[in-house]
């Protein structure tokens, strides 16, 4: 079995990378599942019905979020209804669905979202005690972790910690793609996917405006940088009779003006 996992997809650019290469991406990678972070594919912020959908329509199976998960208010009293949406099972606003199952018949694996705690706005509890009752609430099960979170240091400690218990753990939110991909045990991890969004960016937004935030200290909206865009994603092979993982490998895809 082949999963394709592709890293927080940032406002239009970002989708639009994501929808131009995805159909071909699965054909060549022969992907049996894909999951997608979508929690800044919203104006960078969030997600809405509409985007939901069109990641469905488009060949997506799952979509996971982290800490902007619930920005587009729209989307609160929707959760019951977008069965492929997983938010971060921690979230401090304790809403929504934060694992759901996919079963082939072969392999039943749990896809869940957990919040880091390292430099973030705290979760509703640590990533740690999220993954406990993942595995309470849902024995019997492999498991697809996406750990959004900032610190390197706390994913390696969560999938060390997890290895011989999870099937792949895969970093999201810093944007940043790592190079340090790897089977820990039984676990394809990655401490950061990368993100798809706009190539000449600060991790996605206009640098324009970031500049005149954090350097000239003016109130900006931090929006969305539009331009050629990157796409960041790994391919995650399972073996499903022994249920356990046996390769993960980056994909990277950047605008041609850039190599
Ligand atoms: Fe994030």
């Amino acid at each position: 079995m082949r999963i394709l996992f592709i890293g927080d997809i940032v406002g239009r650019p970002g989708r639009d990378i994501v929808f131009a290469n995805l159909a071909q991406l699965k054909a060549k990678e022969k992907i049996d599942l894909t999951i997608v972070n979508g929690e800044n594919s919203a104006h960078g912020k969030g997600i809405t019905q509409k985007i939901y959908r069109q990641f469905l329509e488009n060949g997506v199976d799952f979509i996971t979020l982290g800490n902007h998960a619930f920005s587009k208010k729209e989307i609160i009293p929707l959760l019951p209804d977008l069965d492929r949406l997983i938010v971060p099972f921690n979230n401090p606003e304790g809403l929504g669905i934060g694992a759901r199952i996919y079963d082939n018949g072969k392999i039943r694996l749990c896809i869940a979202n957990i919040l880091g705690e390292v430099f973030m706005n705290p979760p509703a509890f640590s990533p740690f005690k999220a993954m406990d009752q993942i595995m309470e609430t849902y024995p019997d099960c492999s498991y697809f972790i996406d750990f959004h979170g900032e610190a390197t240091s706390e994913k390696e400690l969560f999938a060390h910690y997890y290895a011989s218990k999870l099937l792949v753990c895969v970093g999201t939110h810093t944007h940043v793609q790592t190079a340090d991909e790897r089977l820990i045990k039984n676990c394809a991890y990655i401490s950061d996917v990368g993100m798809c969004g706009a190539y000449d960016s600060i991790i996605g937004r206009d640098i324009d405006e970031v500049i005149a935030a954090r350097i000239q200290e003016e109130k900006t909206h931090f929006k969305v940088a539009m331009g050629p865009a990157e796409l960041n994603a790994v391919v995650i092979e399972i073996d499903e009779s022994t249920k356990k993982a046996s390769n993960i490998k980056r994909i990277q895809i950047r605008p041609e003006s850039s190599q």
